[in-house]
């Protein structure tokens, strides 16, 4: 089966962590002899051959970060020229799948975009295939080789799963999305690392070629 999965982040896939999870996906997808095509919306003059490819094919799996906890806007930008598709004569319908992916841990974080996703096949004469939800994400990018094996491992064995199952088996899924709410415990655990947690951040975006403040507002004059 040849699965069509496209990056919705606007992230240059060199630094994008969705590029990371969809590779570790792919590797896993792939192992018993099924093909991935992967494409880019934030390599915009591709788009016309990645539309070619969600009409031509049957089995699309769009990974998106969350933003704003919601889909990117280029990929809002990008859905916009797409059309409903239309299947020939005996042709099967389109399974459209998501992984979603976002920074903070909590599932609740992830419900509202959830909520969408799940609507969105239906307004492209699609079928919905499921949605793969983490989080803990934001840093995957800068992660030394041995740790970022360790957080990609798992989708490769998702990857695995998806190729075998013809969709994300739903224990296993919901494993992934992690607690609803932080307990209490974590809250207080958070709070009391946060000072360090602040230093490290400025160390960190230094090193990253930050000049100014962390907590500058610069578009706050523009403000009415
Ligand atoms: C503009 C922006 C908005 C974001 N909004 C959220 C958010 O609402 N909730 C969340 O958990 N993570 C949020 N994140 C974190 C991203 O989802 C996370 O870092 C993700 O791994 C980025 O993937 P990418 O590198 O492929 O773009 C945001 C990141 C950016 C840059």
């Amino acid at each position: 089966m040849n699965l069509v999965i496209i990056n919705c982040s606007p992230r240059m896939k060199a630094k994008s962590n969705t590029n990371m999870i969809i590779n570790a996906f792919a590797a896993g997808y792939t192992k018993t002899g099924n093909t991935a095509e992967i494409y880019q919306l934030s390599e915009m003059g591709s788009w016309e051959e990645i539309r070619k490819a969600f009409y031509n094919n049957t089995d699309i799996l769009m990974a998106l970060p969350l933003y704003v906890e919601c889909i990117p806007g280029i990929m809002t930008e990008f859905l916009e020229t797409l059309e409903p598709k239309v299947p020939a004569e005996g042709q099967k319908a389109t399974r459209l799948s998501f992984i979603l992916q976002s920074g903070f841990s909590e599932a609740s974080q992830r419900r509202c975009c959830e909520e969408y996703l799940r609507v969105l096949p239906g307004y492209l004469n699609c079928e919905y295939g499921g949605v793969l939800m983490k989080g803990e994400m934001f840093v995957t990018h800068l992660l030394p080789v041995p740790a970022v094996d360790k957080v990609l491992e798992p989708f490769v064995r998702m990857g695995e799963l998806f190729a075998r199952e013809g969709e994300f088996p739903e224990d296993e899924a919901a494993g992934f999305n992690g607690v609803e709410y932080s307990s209490r415990k974590t809250i207080i655990l958070y709070t009391l690392m946060s000072p360090l947690q602040k230093l490290f951040f400025r160390v960190f975006f230094k090193k990253m070629g930050c000049r100014g403040s962390l907590t500058a507002r610069p578009y706050e004059k523009y403000i009415r």
